[in-house]
C-alpha cells in the first residue's frame, strides 16, 4: 500500500523524490509529501491529491532550487484520519527536529499518545503515524539517547507493522530506514542511497539492491550504510542483490493505460512460461526441487492467497485434484491465518501472491510454516517476502505488474499451476505418459500464442459490446467447473476498475437466489466452454433467458443454439480445457477494461485500491 521513497547522495533529492512518487503512483493512494533539510530545518511539502499537485506545490516554492541531497517522500493511503493534507506525510515530532514516513498501521497508537500527551506533547494530524515520530523525538529529546538508540527505543514499543525512513536536523547526513511488515529495499550505487516501499523508484538508478527484512534497520551515514536488528545494536550480514527488472515495465508504451499494456503482454508473458517451464517430456520447476521429496509424499494440499490470486488458487485446485489426486483446500489466506485447518508436515501449503507483499498472506505462510508444513510460494516479485518466507517457490516471472488491477500476474499464476499439477502427477504416476505427453506437447505452444492474439484482435468488438452494456448496475459473472473461478475473476475486474456491482456465481447454483435479482436490465456472462457441462449451462442460460436477463456469452462452440440465446457472443478459438480458461480471462479483463473506459475510470489507480495490501 502506498509508498515510500528516500534518497541520500551528491544530487539535488527533490527531482528523484517526485520521479520516485510517480513510479509508486500505481500502488493506490490519496496524499503525497517530501521532505528535506535545508539550512538546518526540516523542509516539508505536502498536498490531498495525486502528486501532480505536489509537484505544482514544490516549483512554486523558491527553496525547492536548491534541496540538498537528503530526503524522504510519501504517497498516503490512509487508515487512521481522513486522507487530506493535514494528515499526509511527512510527520514531525513537536521539537521539529525529526521527520519519518511511514507505511503501514501502529496498532497500540492510543496507549501511547495518551502517554506522550501526558508529557504536554501536542498533536497536529489525526494519525497513527504521528505517534511514533513523536515518540523517537521524545527519547531523543530527553537527551539521553542517540538519534539511532531513538529510533530503536521507539520501535520496541510500537505494535503492529511499519516501514519507515526517518531523518533528523541534528545529522544532516544520516538516514534512518526500518522495516517490519511493511517492505523496504535498499538501492547502493557510488556514494549514493535510495530507499523504496519497492523498487520501482529505484530501478532506473541501481540494480544493486538490499531487501530489508523484518526486525531490520538500514543506518545511512556519509558514505557507509549498516544494516543491523531492530531488537539489538547489532550489525547483520547483509548480501547485496543485483536485480534483473526492465526500465520498460514502468512505461507504458503505445498504451493509455497499465491495465491495457499488461493485457496485452499476455501474448509473451504466457509464452514464456510455457517455455520456461517444459521440456519435451518434463515439467521444469528447479524451485522446487529441493523440496520435491516431501511434496510428492504429500497427503494434503492447501492453497492460500487473496483476491485475483485466491482465483488462480481455485483454478490450481481443479487441475492438481483431476491430474494428481491429492485433495487441495482452497482458503483466503485472512480466514486461513486465523481458522482450525489441519496442518503438519505432510502437508503443502501454496501461497499465491504478485506482489509478495500481502500481509495476510504473509501471515498465513508464517502460521504454515510455525506447524512445519512444506510452504511453496508462487509469487512475481523476487525477493519479495513471500520469495523469503516459503521454503521454496516458483516465481512468475511476467515482469512488474502497475496496474491496480491484477491481469498478467492472473495468467502466469494459472499457467505454473498447471505444471505444478503435471509434475505432481508425472511423480504420483496418476496420469499415462501417453495422457502427459499430449499436455506437454511442445508443438502446441506456437498455436496457444496464436489464439490469444487472435483475442487480442477482436478487443474492437469486444469494446463495442461493453460500451453497450456500460450503464448496467449490476452484472452477474456465471461458469462452471475450472471456468467457475474465470467467472469469479471477471465480476472482481468489472468491480475494481468500473465500480459496477458484479457477482461470480457457478452457473448452476444461481437459482439458488441470485436468480431474484434477474430483469430485463440485469447482463449475464456466461463462460461456456463446449465441455462436459456444455448441455447443463445451456439449460442455465434458457433460466436466465426465460426472466428476460441480457446474456452476453463467451464461448469457443459455433452452434447456433448458442448465437439463438445470446445478445452478444464473444467467440475464442477451439482449444484445450487450460487454454480455454486464459482466452475467456482474456475476454472478461478486455470487457472490464472498456467498461471502465466508457465510464471515465481511473483504470490503473481505482478508487480505495492499493496495489498491495501490505496491511491485515
Ligand atoms: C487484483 O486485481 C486485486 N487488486 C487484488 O484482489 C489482489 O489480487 C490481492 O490483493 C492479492 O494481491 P497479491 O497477489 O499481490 O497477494
Ligand atoms: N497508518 C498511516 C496513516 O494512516 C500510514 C498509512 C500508509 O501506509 O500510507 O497515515
Amino acid at each position: 500500500m502506498c509508498g515510500i521513497v528516500a534518497y541520500k547522495g551528491k544530487k539535488d533529492c527533490y527531482p528523484i523524490l517526485l520521479s520516485g512518487l510517480k513510479k509508486l503512483e500505481y500502488r493506490g493512494y490519496d496524499s503525497a509529501g517530501v521532505a528535506s533539510i535545508i539550512n538546518n530545518k526540516i523542509n516539508i511539502t505536502k498536498r490531498a491529491g495525486k502528486v501532480k499537485e505536489l509537484e505544482n506545490a514544490i516549483n512554486s516554492k523558491k527553496s525547492s532550487q536548491n534541496c540538498g541531497g537528503l530526503g524522504i517522500a510519501h504517497t498516503r493511503w490512509a487508515t487512521h484520519g481522513e486522507p487530506n493534507q493535514k494528515n499526509a506525510h511527512p510527520h514531525l515530532d513537536q521539537s521539529k527536529k525529526i521527520s519519518l514516513v511511514h507505511n503501514g498501521i501502529i496498532e497500540n497508537y492510543d496507549p501511547i499518545k495518551k502517554f506522550l500527551k501526558s508529557k504536554k506533547i501536542t498533536f497536529k494530524s489525526d494519525t497513527d503515524t504521528e505517534v511514533l515520530v513523536q515518540l523517537i523525538g521524545y527519547f531523543y529529546n530527553k537527551g539521553k539517547l542517540d538519534f539511532e538508540q531513538s529510533v530503536r527505543a521507539a520501535l520496541q514499543r510500537v505494535d503492529g507493522a511499519y516501514g519507515i525512513v526517518v531523518l533528523n536536523v541534528d545529522f544532516p547526513e544520516m538516514m534512518i530506514a526500518a522495516r517490519r511488515g511493511s517492505p523496504l529495499v535498499l538501492g547502493i550505487k557510488e556514494g549514493e542511497f535510495f530507499i523504496g516501499s519497492d523498487i520501482s523508484p529505484i530501478v532506473s538508478y541501481t540494480q544493486q539492491i538490499i531487501y530489508l527484512n523484518d526486525s531490520e534497520m538500514a543506518v545511512i551515514n556519509k558514505n557507509n550504510y549498516q544494516i543491523k536488528s531492530v531488537e539489538k545494536d547489532v550489525a547483520l550480514p547483509k548480501k547485496v542483490e543485483k536485480i534483473d527488472y526492465k526500465i520498460d515495465d514502468f512505461d507504458k508504451g503505445k498504451f493509455k493505460h497499465f491495465m491495457h499494456k499488461e493485457i496485452h503482454e499476455q501474448v509473451t508473458t504466457i509464452g514464456n512460461t510455457l517455455k520456461a517451464r517444459s521440456t519435451k517430456n518434463s515439467v521444469l520447476l528447479h524451485g522446487l526441487s529441493e523440496y520435491w521429496e516431501e511434496i510428492q509424499s504429500a497427503d494434503k494440499i492447501y492453497i492460500t492467497a487473496c483476491g485475483t490470486s485466491w482465483h488462480a488458487g481455485l483454478i490450481g485446485k481443479n487441475l492438481i485434484e483431476r491430474f494428481a489426486k491429492v485433495p487441495v483446500h482452497v482458503e483466503y489466506a485472512s480466514e486461513f491465518r486465523y481458522n482450525h485447518s489441519i496442518i503438519d508436515n505432510k502437508t503443502v501449503v501454496i501461497a499465491i501472491s504478485q506482489s509478495g507483499e500481502t500481509a495476510d498472506t504473509l501471515a498465513a505462510i508464517a502460521k504454515a510454516n510455525d506447524y512445519g508444513a512444506i510452504t511453496i510460494g508462487i509469487c512475481n516479485v523476487p525477493g519479495s517476502s513471500v520469495s523469503r518466507e516459503t521454503k521454496c517457490g516458483v516465481h512468475t516471472r511476467c515482469g512488474h505488474e502497475i496496474g491496480v488491477a491484477s491481469t498478467k500476474a492472473f495468467t502466469a499464476q494459472i499457467t505454473v499451476l498447471y505444471f505444478f499439477a503435471l509434475k505432481l502427477a508425472d511423480s504420483k504416476k496418476t496420469m499415462t505418459k501417453s495422457v502427459m505427453k499430449k499436455y506437454l506437447d511442445l508443438s502446441m505452444w506456437p498455436k496457444y500464442m496464436d489464439d490469444i492474439k487472435s483475442v487480442l484482435k477482436k478487443e474492437k468488438s469486444i469494446k463495442k459490446i461493453a460500451e453497450k452494456y456500460q450503464n448496467a448496475s449490476d452484472f452477474l459473472y456465471l461458469g462452471r467447473g475450472l471456468n467457475f473461478p474465470v467467472a469469479l475473476e471477471g465480476a472482481l475486474k468489472l468491480k475494481e476498475i468500473s465500480y459496477i456491482h458484479a457477482e461470480g456465481y457457478p452457473a448452476a447454483e444461481m437459482k439458488h437466489g441470485p436468480i431474484a435479482l434477474v430483469d430485463k436490465n440485469m447482463p449475464n456472462v456466461f463462460i461456456v466452454p463446449k465441455d462436459k457441462t456444455y448441455d447443463k449451462i445451456i439449460s442455465n442460460i434458457e433460466e436466465i433467458k426465460s426472466r428476460k436477463g441480457k446474456i452476453i456469452i463467451v464461448t469457443d462452440s459455433r452452434d447456433k443454439i448458442l448465437r439463438d440465446l445470446a445478445d452478444d457472443l464473444i467467440l475464442v478459438p477451439k482449444t484445450t480445457h487450460y487454454m480455454f480458461v486464459i482466452l475467456a480471462t482474456i475476454v472478461l479483463q478486455l470487457f472490464s477494461y472498456f467498461i471502465a473506459v466508457a465510464k471515465g475510470c481511473d483504470v490503473d489507480q481505482p478508487r480505495n485500491l492499493a496495489k498491495s495490501v501490505t496491511v491485515e
